[in-house]
């Protein structure tokens, strides 16, 4: 157990040490500059050919990607960077479909003028269209199937309640009609079984 233990535990420890120094390296294809004194880092990807956002410093607080072949930029990159005051993404082919829309909305959190640079490339409806002026209706599997689906469950619902109202109908006039053949079959009964009493009577009578 414990020769298992240990190995596992210092694996840890390595990729928390591997993971700690990976947030604070330089990404290999960009220039790093320090900014003052501990106010963090200017980190240059400007113009690498780089078609996706390379692994950040935390401390990065300007951050250059224009003139890049970036399309998309997966959700949560850039949360870790809290001390980020400048960002330029301009220059990119962005594919402006619905995963755009972390960047969108980071963006406006962070600078409003960087996201008016933002020009999608694709797909062909949003072409050259600024991705400050898509909403998730005009980007791409973010429209959900919603009113058809909803459309789906009304006429499924309607179907089954049409069903069951049928089925109360039928149900309802069947036992009134069997109430009916169950009412006539006692009546039925009753007058075969009166003449039978009064014959019976009558013997007795005759009998006594
Ligand atoms: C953009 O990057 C390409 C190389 O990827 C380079 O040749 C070109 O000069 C750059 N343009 C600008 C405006 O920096
Ligand atoms: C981003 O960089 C480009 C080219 O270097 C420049 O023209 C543009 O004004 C910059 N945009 C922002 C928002 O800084």
């Amino acid at each position: 157990m414990n020769t298992t233990k240990i190995p596992t535990a210092a694996r840890c420890v390595i990729l928390m040490l591997f993971c700690t120094a990976q947030a604070g390296v330089c990404p290999p294809s960009c220039i790093c500059t320090p900014v003052g004194e501990m106010k963090g880092w200017v980190v240059d990807c400007n113009s690498r050919g780089l078609k996706e956002v390379p692994v950040l410093p935390v401390s990065t607080s300007k951050l250059y990607l224009q003139n890049n072949s970036l399309t998309t930029v997966n959700t949560g990159t850039f949360d870790s960077l809290s001390r980020l005051e400048e960002v330029n993404v301009s220059d990119n082919p962005w594919n402006c479909d619905c995963r755009i829309l972390y960047l969108k909305f980071w963006l406006e959190d962070v600078s409003e003028s960087s996201l008016a640079s933002v020009i999608c490339a694709t797909p062909a409806s949003n072409k050259m269209k600024p991705l400050s002026q898509l909403s998730g209706n005009e980007l791409d599997s973010c429209r959900m199937p919603l009113p058809i689906k909803c459309l789906d469950f009304f006429w499924r619902d309607l179907a089954l309640i049409s069903f069951a109202v049928v089925v109360f109908i039928l149900t309802s006039c069947a036992m009134k009609f069997s109430k009916r053949l169950v009412y006539q079959a006692i009546r039925r009964q009753y007058y075969f079984a009166v003449p039978l009493l009064q014959k019976q009577n009558l013997e007795n009578h005759v009998s006594r």
